[in-house]
């Protein structure tokens, strides 16, 4: 019988790529997927360290699913703790969760497999030695080893109509906020002849849609077999060339500073290439963009979103803000709200800033209380909120080609997305799951849009037709 494998996933996409490699790595020690930790033989938790209290969620979750092993008598069932607080503070949750069985790093989950292994001995010896002590098999790996877990996956042979693929990990830029290059390592990027089987593996698997993901992505500078190196458009126009049942690409998450100009012209004359970029400026002020060490000013961003929409008129952007961070006065945050209201943004993240441990802009001086935070960020998510109100509310009564995803919440209904990544939902066969059909829009829900398909899929391009030019917003 199948054992059960439970995987909970914080953080970035990064983390739902590498959660869905680890169960693929799995699958051959006879563990298959399940959505219910009350079931599981195995737990992992895949963590992220990027803002506070992440690790203190990670020791609470491990509190739950302790109650819930003793609950249902079920002391044997493996736990792993993967990801970046593992990788942050693999040390101290061995110390503190002793029943944790598994502590391993981003870049060590290959070696998974040999882990399961050796806990689940471990266990079985618990079984007929009493004396052992009733722990966990407390076994680390939070290396960055010389050897890349990429060249041990497994070819894709499911896929989502949407899929991830990461090409690009870790980060050298080093902003003074950010934890990710200690926790993901060094900027790596994957070669490209491995990618381009990983993509046509995903297409042959089901995929329609691939979005290529790295920390920095548009940093992506990967080696061909005939020793040349490849920069992401060039990546891209490849991709978009070769596989010609890959509907739609999309890459994430990309940093201003890396946009070169064939990306951009990319935009313009890649049709597969989806015209939603997610381009985080982090705030509008000068002053706190070289305290970040953001390596550009705002004017570079404002040129970049120019050229962008000179390449493609209706390309929609989104955006990461980080408020309150040390030494952000009332006039730099004022900068950030009129670059947010000259710009137009179709959707944004913000957040607080959260000083990290070991990051220079923890021991800044001037951090900004709490209070002016709260109402800083408050002010600016009303502006966001409403911008990305505009922006759905522009696509009522638009015919947008959506990419059909799978089953909506009711019956005879299937969801799918725009080309600006917002969910629409259509009535519509699950036959036609994978297909790209225009659809009108003809409401708004809180969440997603509703349309009606005007050119059934008779004859399936899987391209559709181009998107209708449409304005960023109302
Ligand atoms: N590589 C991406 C971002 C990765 S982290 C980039 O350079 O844009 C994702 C987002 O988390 C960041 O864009 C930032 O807005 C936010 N973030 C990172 N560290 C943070 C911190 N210490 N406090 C608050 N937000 C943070
Ligand atoms: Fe973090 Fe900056 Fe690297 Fe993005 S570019 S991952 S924010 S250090
Ligand atoms: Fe979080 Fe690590 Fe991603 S810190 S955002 S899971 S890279």
């Amino acid at each position: 019988m199948a054992k059960k494998l439970f995987i909970k996933t914080y953080g970035c996409q990064m983390n739902v790529y590498d959660s869905a490699r680890m169960a693929e790595l799995l699958a051959p020690l006879g563990y298959a997927p399940t959505e219910d930790a009350g079931e599981a033989d195995m737990v992992i938790l895949n963590t992220c360290h990027i803002r506070e209290k992440a690790s203190e969620k990670v020791f609470s979750e491990l509190g739950r699913l302790r109650a819930d092993r003793r609950e249902r008598g079920a002391e044997d069932v493996i736990v792993a703790v993967a990801g970046c607080v593992a990788q942050a503070e693999g040390a101290e949750i061995i110390r503190r969760a002793p029943d944790v069985d598994i502590v391993l790093g981003p870049q060590t989950y290959h070696r998974l497999p040999e882990m399961v292994a050796r806990a689940t001995r471990a266990h079985a010896a618990k079984q007929w030695r009493s004396d052992l002590p009733a722990r966990g098999a407390g076994l680390l790996d939070t290396e960055f080893p010389a050897e890349s877990k990429f060249d041990f996956l497994p070819l894709a042979s499911e896929s989502p109509v949407s899929a991830f693929l990461a090409i690009q990990e870790g980060c050298d830029k080093f902003c003074t906020f950010c934890v990710v290059p200690y926790t993901r390592g060094a900027e790596f990027s994957r070669p490209v002849a491995r990618i381009l089987d990983e993509a046509r593996a995903l297409v042959a698997a089901g995929a329609r849609e691939i979005t290529l993901l790295g920390q920095n992505v548009n940093a992506y500078h990967g080696e061909a077999d005939d020793g040349s190196t490849w920069s992401l458009a060039r990546l891209v126009r490849a991709l978009a060339d070769r596989i010609p049942d890959l509907a739609r690409i999309r890459y994430t998450t990309s940093h201003p500073r890396d946009m070169d100009d064939d990306l951009i012209a990319a935009h313009g004359d890649v049709p597969a290439l989806m015209p939603f970029l997610h381009l985080p400026v982090q705030s509008g002020s000068d002053r706190v963009l070289e305290a970040m060490n953001r390596q550009h000013g705002v004017d570079l961003y404002r040129r970049i979103v120019e050229k962008l929409r000179a390449a493609r008129s209706d390309i929609a952007f989104s955006s990461d803000f980080i408020i309150g961070f040390p030494g952000e006065s009332a006039k730099d945050f004022a900068a950030t709200m009129a670059l947010v209201n000259e710009v137009e943004f179709a959707m944004a993240y913000s957040f607080k800033y959260s000083p990290r441990p070991g990051t220079p802009a923890a021991s800044m001086d001037l951090q900004v209380p709490e209070a002016e935070q709260d109402q800083r960020l408050q002010e600016l998510q009303a502006v966001l909120n409403a911008q990305q109100q505009d922006f759905n509310r522009a696509a009522l009564g638009r015919v947008l080609p959506v990419l059909l995803e799978k089953p909506g919440r009711r019956d005879g209904q299937l969801v799918g997305k725009s080309p600006y990544a917002q969910a629409v939902h259509v009535e519509a066969a699950p036959g036609e799951i994978g297909r790209v059909v225009e659809a009108r829009i003809t409401d708004l829900g809180r969440f997603s849009l509703r349309g009606e398909i005007e050119i059934p899929p008779a004859n399936f391009s899987p391209r559709g037709q181009e998107a209708p030019l449409m304005e960023a917003s109302a």
